[in-house]
């Protein structure tokens, strides 16, 4: 039998129909509670997009461990064969909520872990490096992405100006313009955490990590012509791609594996490999197999699930810490803040974002706050009440690295290889193909010829006359051609 519908409150409504009204042609009556709610209910569905990386879409998987790395950290989630309950949410960077997916963008791999010692998030996008190297730039860098005030438009003079003013992005737009700017679907794109993180083993020994998450669907990616032809057939191209293969059992999976280096050599390392717009070497530091993790169950609820999903790099487990990232540093304050905002200050109390291992916090109250110990539980430390104690030895945090020094605004210290031109520039010779590189001195002249602005058409080829000369000249001829 079909049950009655009711009020948000559990009272029978009497109708979906028909409002409340003084006869059948008068006006309607305020003490229609029932329609009120639902309006006011309406009115108040949606909640702020995310301010970056609106646009996605994810799924629910297990990451499984295969590999013994506790030599390098006692993180329970990394131990061989365990099994954790994950998310992972994919996403665009730049363009609202409803931009089409196959528009050229960094794309976002955020992965959520339900450990029994907490959630471990690693936040990251399809390429190992960034644009910027200290998060005071972000917002300005954003700001470049997004829309103009006036026109209410994007604006290639505005990207292009911030990028060729910012030499370090030179390494993360040449991946950007290049194939990996348009991945063929989220599955078949690999993921990174891009950040230098800390692990810690048993014996309290530190190492610097790198986190890798390659494609077991191959990676492909698809060409300027095939993205603009399938924003024309279908914005959701890769929501669609990910929730139609989990439905049909074809459950899509990521290799595992990091980084390893060891905690002295990042004083003497030839760059500094806490900055991140460079990659290591991996010659020097070779990928060491993890496990793998499988997106197997698809949300049934994309606002409960995807949209309320806050992902934040400063969740970190014990055997797990952050680095001299300036730019790790700056998003540890910066997601949480953007959670309290976006979603409102007991996020961690929804369904997606809720541990699974006991909160023992002493945060109380405040909006929509749903869990709560008995009324005689201690609400302040220390307390003599048996309330819960915290544990340095025991805490994710209990690390750190030894620094000293005057406080400063400046940039990292320059070593050896710190050049923003360098490792670009060895990316578009040596691991790019020759197909690769036509595509990208391709795509580089169309963007050349949305400019404008003559100081930025200058710098344009300054930029990549800088990242190889070979590159520098072909647009060179291509634009004047
Ligand atoms: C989302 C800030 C750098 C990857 C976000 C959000 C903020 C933000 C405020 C929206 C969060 C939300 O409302 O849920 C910043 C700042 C950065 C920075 C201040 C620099 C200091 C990065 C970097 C990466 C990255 C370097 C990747 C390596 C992501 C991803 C998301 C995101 C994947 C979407 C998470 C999701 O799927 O919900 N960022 N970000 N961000 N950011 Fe960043």
């Amino acid at each position: 039998m079909t049950e009655p519908t009711t009020t948000n409150t559990g009272a029978p409504v009497a109708s979906d129909e028909f409002s409340r009204t003084v006869g059948p042609d008068g006006p309607i009556v305020l003490h229609d509670h029932y329609l009120v709610e639902k309006l006011a209910q309406f009115n108040r569905e949606r909640v702020p997009e995310r301010v970056v990386h609106a646009k996605g879409g994810g799924a629910f998987g297990t990451l499984t461990i295969t590999e013994d790395v506790s030599a390098y950290t006692r993180a329970a989630v990394f131990q061989k064969d365990t099994e954790t309950k994950m998310l992972a949410r994919f996403s665009s960077v730049a363009g609202e909520l409803g931009s089409p997916d196959t528009w050229r963008d960094v794309r976002g791999f955020a992965l959520k872990f339900y450990t029994e010692e907490g959630n471990l998030d690693i936040v990251g996008n399809n390429t190992p490096v960034f644009f910027i190297r200290d998060g005071i730039k972000f917002p300005d860098f954003i700001r470049s992405q997004k829309r103009l005030p006036h026109t209410h438009l994007r604006d290639a003079d505005m990207q292009w100006d911030f990028w060729t003013l910012s030499p370090e992005t030179a390494h993360q737009v040449t991946y950007l313009m290049g194939d990996r700017g348009l991945p063929a679907n989220w599955r078949q794109m690999n993921g990174y955490g891009s950040h230098t993180y800390q692990w810690i083993n048993e014996a309290g020994e530190k190492f610097w990590v790198q986190y890798h998450f390659h494609t077991e669907q191959g990676e492909r990616n698809i060409t300027g012509a095939e993205a603009e032809q399938i924003v024309g057939a279908d914005t959701d191209y890769y929501l669609r791609d990910l929730f139609d293969a989990i439905e049909r059992g074809d459950f899509p999976r990521w290799r595992v594996s990091v980084q390893i280096m060891p905690y002295e050599e990042a004083k003497t390392y030839r760059f500094n490999p806490f900055d991140l717009t460079k990659t290591w070497s991996h010659k020097d530091y070779p990928l060491i197999p993890v496990g793998h993790f499988e997106l197997n169950t698809n949300p049934t609820n994309y606002f409960a699930e995807i949209e309320q999903a806050a992902f934040e790099p400063s969740n970190l487990v014990p055997g797990t810490d952050v680095s001299p990232d300036k730019m790790l540093l700056a998003r540890v304050f910066s997601y949480a803040d953007a959670h309290r905002y976006r979603i409102g200050t007991n996020y961690n109390e929804l369904p997606v974002n809720r541990p699974i291992s006991k909160v023992n916090s002493y945060s109380k109250e405040g909006a929509m706050r749903q869990f709560y110990t008995g009324g005689e539980s201690p609400v302040y430390a220390p307390n003599s009440l048996g309330g819960p104690v915290a544990d340095a030895a025991k805490a994710a945090e209990s690390n750190g690295w030894e620094s000293d020094g005057d406080l400063v605004r400046s940039a990292y210290t320059l070593r050896a290889d710190d050049d923003d031109f360098g490792q670009p520039g060895t990316l578009v010779r040596e691991v790019f193909t020759d197909e690769q590189r036509d595509r990208l001195v391709e795509t580089l002249i169309g963007q050349y010829n949305s400019l404008t602005l003559e100081q930025v058409k200058e710098r344009f080829l300054w930029y990549w006359t800088s990242v190889d000369g070979e590159l520098g000249a072909r647009i060179t001829a291509g634009v004047t051609a």
